[in-house]
Order: structure tokens, then sequence, then C-alpha cells
């Protein structure tokens, strides 16, 4: 039985959620499988730290920059996050469960060349490398707000292209009514996926429209450069009304679809993850509220927004 131990610098996890959640949470980790347990319980927790040594291992990303438009049409009121914490507290179960040592684990992770093909229903599939993709696409900077199912969020400048860019150029076939999307499979290069215990490759969808939504970024920089490998270099998704497991890192891989795509966390536990993932501060988690969020860095507690905030540009996708 895999139960996490919090270390010193972390925050204890009866400070994430109230006392009766975190109990309940416990028995139940405690009663379910190795696999899933060590996947659930890592998926929770809300600490950060800014590991020794992050700031040398960014340097070689920060030297990428990328010039990007900023789109002032996204703004956030509050403070950007640092740098420094979002690079040194990520998710990326391919490498690690454990947050501050993610960064730590991806040197032999290769980034360039990358190939991605897009294909299934649509009529112009391609296998494309990243670098000639993003010369056909137009590269804008967004401030978004990045809410994670943990309660956890930040506030960070994505650098990337509107997904349905990407769905214009190939041409989806009326068929087409979904997404699925993956990561790559390289057991020597991420060591988690010599473990058989997750389903990898990581996998996710979206439905066309949410591809096609305004906010929907395909993205390959942050903080006016390259994307660091533990943010999910070289290409990733961001759907940031939703909670962070949606936005897939790393895609290898994008597939258009008639039926609705499995995905990861749903798939380790259904009744916690559904595909959907919407931030919604009236719908808790089954074992913890999603009422308040704690912003990395500060600390600060703020209350969670419908849709991350992201009412007006969503809200018409979940009419029915
Ligand atoms: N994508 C892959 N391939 N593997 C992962 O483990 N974790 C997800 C998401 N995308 C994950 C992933 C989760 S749970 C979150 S919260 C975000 O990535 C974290 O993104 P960040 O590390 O850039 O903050």
């Amino acid at each position: 039985m895999l139960i996490k131990i919090p270390k010193g610098w972390e925050i204890p996890e009866n400070q994430v959620t109230p006392e009766s959640d975190y109990v309940s949470r416990r028995k139940f980790i405690q009663n379910m499988g190795l696999a899933g347990a060590g996947a659930l319980t890592l998926m929770n927790g809300c600490a950060w730290a800014k590991g020794k040594g992050v700031e040398e291992q960014l340097k070689d990303s920060q030297a990428q920059k990328i010039d990007a438009p900023h789109n002032e049409n996204f703004v956030v009121n509050a403070e950007l996050t640092d740098e420094v914490v979002a690079a040194s507290y990520n998710n990326f179960y391919e490498f690690t469960t454990t947050k501050d040592r993610v960064w730590k684990l991806v040197d032999k992770f290769q980034t360039r060349p990358w190939e991605i093909e897009v294909g299934g229903l649509v009529e112009n599939p391609m296998t494309v490398d990243l670098s000639d993709l993003v010369k056909k696409m137009s590269l804008e900077e967004r401030i978004y707000r990045f809410r994670c199912v943990e309660a956890w969020a930040m506030v960070v400048p994505w650098i990337g292209f509107p997904m349905k860019e990407l769905v214009n150029l190939v041409q989806p076939k009326s068929s087409a009514k979904y997404v699925k999307m993956l990561t790559f499979l390289r057991p020597n290069e991420a060591p988690q996926q010599k473990q058989g215990r997750l389903p990898w490759p990581y996998f996710e969808g979206l439905t066309i429209e949410e591809a096609m939504n305004d906010l929907t970024l395909l993205v390959t920089g942050i903080y006016g450069h390259v994307l660091p490998k533990q943010h999910g270099a070289p290409i990733r998704l961001v759907v940031p009304w939703k909670y962070g497991f949606k936005s897939i890192k790393s895609i290898v891989s994008i597939e258009f679809t008639s039926r609705k795509p499995r995905t990861f966390w749903n798939t380790l536990a259904p009744r916690e993850y559904d595909f959907w993932a919407n931030v919604n501060p009236t719908v808790p988690h089954p074992r913890w509220s999603q009422a308040m969020e704690r912003m990395i860095g500060t600390g600060e507690r703020r209350s969670t927004d419908m849709f991350n905030g992201y009412q007006s540009y969503v809200t018409h996708l979940y009419k029915t």
C-alpha cells in the first residue's frame, strides 16, 4: 500500500480540505488497490517549494525566447505566479508523482525533434515536425488562470496558438465529434512509464466545440520562452475553464473521432474525475470541497469561480 508521508515542506493535507474529508480520504485510500491508491493519493496535496537548482535548470529554456504578441483580451486581475514556483511544482506523472521533483527528472526527456500526428476523421491528415507546424500558426501570449482539481491554482503567461487554427487546417469530416489526444510513450526517458501501474500513455479528449473554443490553446511557451520540460514541452494543451488534468502535456497525436474518447483519470477513477472536468465550486470532489482554491507561491486562499472565471466564453457549450 502506497501512502504518502508528508515531508517537512508540505502543507498538511488537512489544510487543503476540511478535516472530515481528509480523514475519510485516508480511509478511502487504505481501502483501494495499489494502482489507484498511489495515483489518487498523489493527485492531492497542495505544497510547493522553490527547489534548489530550478533557476539553473530553467536557464536553457529561458534562453530560447519566443517573440509572440501579447493578447490584451485575456485579463486576469491577479498577480502572475512566480516562474520558479510554477516550474518546481508540477504534475507530470510520467516522471514522478512528487510535484517538487518533476523538474529534477526530466533531463533525459528528448523534446526535439518532435513529430505530431493529426488524423482520424479529417480531410487533410498530417504528420508534421512541430517546428514546421508552428510556422503555419499564429503564436500569441495569453495570461490565464489555471486551476488544478487538487484545489491549487496559478496565473501564468502561456504562449501558443488557438487550437481552432489546427482544426481548420485539417478540416474535420462531419462525422467527427471529438478529439482524442495522446502523450508520448518512452519508458527509457520517463521512469514512471516503466512501472506498469498506470495506463500509459496519458490520454485526454475534448468535444470539437471545446477544441474550437476561443480559449483553447495549444501551448509551446511560457513566460516569454519555450516550455520547460516539466510544463509539458514541446507542446501541450491549455483549457483554462477545466481542471488542470484535462491540459494534456507533451502531445504526440491528435485524432478526430465520432465516439467520446476515454480519458486517463476517468479510466483510473471514474467516480472522481469525469470527462468534462469543468471547474465548478458547487460540485465538490467526492473527497474534498472545490469552493476555495490556494494560489501556489503566495498561499492566498480565494473562492473558486465557476468555469474558473471564464463563464462568458464557455457557458453556452453546456446548455442542454
Ligand atoms: N499531462 C501528462 N501527459 N501527464 C500528466 O501527469 N498532469 C495533468 C496535466 N497534464 C499531466 C498532464 C495535471 S493533473 C495538471 S494539474 C497539469 O498537467 C499540471 O500542469 P503544470 O505542471 O504545468 O502546472
